[in-house]
């Protein structure tokens, strides 16, 4: 989708259709004024007649006015002025887009971005605007015999009284975000039977020559060598080799210490021997989307190309049970040298991510930050809002806090106080791989914290925020925003 802001003459500029925002009460917006004057007090008169009142999300289409040279103006209530919120503004934002798609409309101008929202500036509105345009086009196909309808909206131009280079590049920013998620949720959505550990590598190679960016793959032979004993216990029940999959962006121009990406890609996490019970297992197709969201947001550094190191390692392996398969109570010794007792099978992430942690200590990163679907206790916690946060440094967790904020992909921090490792003490290794029925978010954190004293680092937990359950089943993409928005934050900084 081609998009560009632009500052437009409402009543000459021709599309198929503008859209444009109407406050609930009688205030109007900049571009509704615009609207009203140039079509004689058209829309004051439709609005009189009560048949929009300007309530959040309500819609009218409108044809063929007299003064104006778009065939349609969609007109959509955006609530009282002033009351909006970020996420009502989103949410709007997705309500249009559906319109737009539902009448099959090629070529559209928003006139969205005058909409008043407390605290956020011009830029803000339209990165998001762009972002929210784009991921509206993301369908899911690949395995379905009759595909999706694809929507057909090929322009958008959003209209902006301030232009400057600033606010251009927030529509670019918004639409390669989206471009990341579009990857993040189609790895995710397509099953386990096609996404495994050696689709992902493949998927992985692609990305790498599309964009330049150098993508190399570890056998299983070659983690044994660096003895990564802990992610291959989690490999020993399935046919499919694991990979240990390692993404180098080099943005910045000088050999900068890169920002390290750790993901968790579990392409189908049955619980092995511990298994888990049948409701709902097939969601643990899912279990891979720490990793595809690092697929995701090297598909968007590689759009945006901006001055920073980045690299991304994912840990991809099944968890299935056979009889080579890793059993409670057998004692597995990570590439770190510490020892674990693995007393649940089904806690095969922190596996995984233990030995990804510690390769990872060889590019010397400033900052690493792992996002896994680690543990079930965080949805309990967090439900779907917001993912869970720790980590050892709390200017990184306050910048990722912040990160998700701007982002609207929000996280939320848990403790990790140091009393909470005493739960994983073992009395047949260094630590066992689960720490019991209380905090196990926190105790998850604890685990990995143990692989994670050379460097900077903080932990996202993606169980609840990575996908949606029900009818609308499916990879929601998340948090490729917040990953985005802190890489971008650094990048500029400097
Ligand atoms: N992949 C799961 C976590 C999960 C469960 C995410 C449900 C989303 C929904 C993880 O590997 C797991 O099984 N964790 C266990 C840990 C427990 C055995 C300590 C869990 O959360 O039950
Ligand atoms: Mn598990
Ligand atoms: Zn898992």
């Amino acid at each position: 989708m081609n998009i560009s802001v632009k500052n437009l003459e409402i009543s000459t500029h021709k599309t198929d259709c503008h859209v444009v925002a109407v406050y609930q009460g009688n205030k109007l917006t900049e571009s509704a004024k615009q609207l009203d004057s140039a079509s004689n007090g058209y829309l004051k008169t439709v609005i009189k007649r009560g048949d929009i009142t300007g309530k959040l999300n309500q819609t009218l289409l409108l044809h063929d006015i007299e003064g104006i040279s778009a065939q349609r103006v969609l007109l959509v209530g955006c609530g009282k002025a002033k009351e909006l919120t970020a996420n009502q503004f989103r949410s709007l934002i997705k309500h249009v887009a559906t319109q737009l798609h539902r009448y099959k409309l090629k070529d559209s101008a928003l006139f969205l971005a005058d909409i008043h929202l407390k605290d956020l500036d011009q830029e803000w509105k339209i990165k998001h605007i762009s972002q929210v345009m784009t991921q509206s086009l993301y369908r899911y196909n690949k395995t379905l015999s009759s595909n999706n309808s694809k929507p057909v909206l090929k322009k958008i131009t959003l209209h902006s009284a301030k232009k400057d280079t600033k606010i251009a590049n927030a529509a670019k920013i918004g639409q390669a975000v989206a471009n990341g998620m579009a990857v993040t949720r189609e790895l995710g959505n397509l099953p386990g039977n096609i996404c495994t550990p050696g689709f992902l590598a493949s998927e992985a190679k692609k990305i790498g020559r599309q964009y330049g960016i150098k993508v190399s793959v570890l056998n299983e032979k070659q983690m044994e060598t660096l003895k990564m004993g802990s992610l291959l216990s989690v490999s020993r029940g399935s046919r499919q080799p694991a990979k240990l999959i390692v993404f180098e962006y080099k943005g910045a121009t000088k050999a900068g210490n890169p920002i390290a990406l750790v993901g968790k890609g579990v392409t189908f996490d049955s619980g092995g021997i511990s298994i888990k019970p049948g409701a709902a297992m097939d969601e643990m197709k899912f279990d891979m989307c720490g990793a595809a969201s690092v697929f995701g947001v090297m598909r968007s550094l590689g759009e945006l190309k901006p001055k920073i190191n980045v690299v991304g390692v994912v840990g991809a392996t099944e968890n299935l049970p056979d009889g080579l398969a890793t059993k409670p109570g057998d004692v597995v010794t990570s590439m770190s040298g510490q020892t674990i007792e693995v007393l649940n099978t089904d806690a095969e992430g922190r596996l995984v991510l233990c030995d990804a942690l510690t390769y990872t200590e060889k590019f010397k990163p400033k900052a690493v930050i792992d996002i896994a679907t680690l543990t079930g206790a965080c949805v309990i916690a967090l439900g779907k809002q917001g993912a869970g946060l720790l980590g050892n440094d709390q200017k990184l967790v306050d910048k990722l806090l912040t990160a998700g904020q701007t982002a609207a992909d929000r996280a939320w921090q848990l403790p990790l106080w140091e009393e909470y490792q005493d739960q994983l003490k073992s009395n047949f290794a260094d630590m066992a791989n689960i720490g019991g029925r209380e905090a196990g978010t926190i105790t998850a954190a604890c685990f990995l914290s143990r692989f994670a004293k050379k460097f900077k680092w903080a932990h996202l937990d993606i169980a609840g925020v990575a996908w949606d359950s029900g009818g609308n089943k499916g990879a929601t993409g998340r948090p490729v925003p917040l990953l985005i928005e802190y890489i971008l934050s650094e990048a500029t900084r400097k």
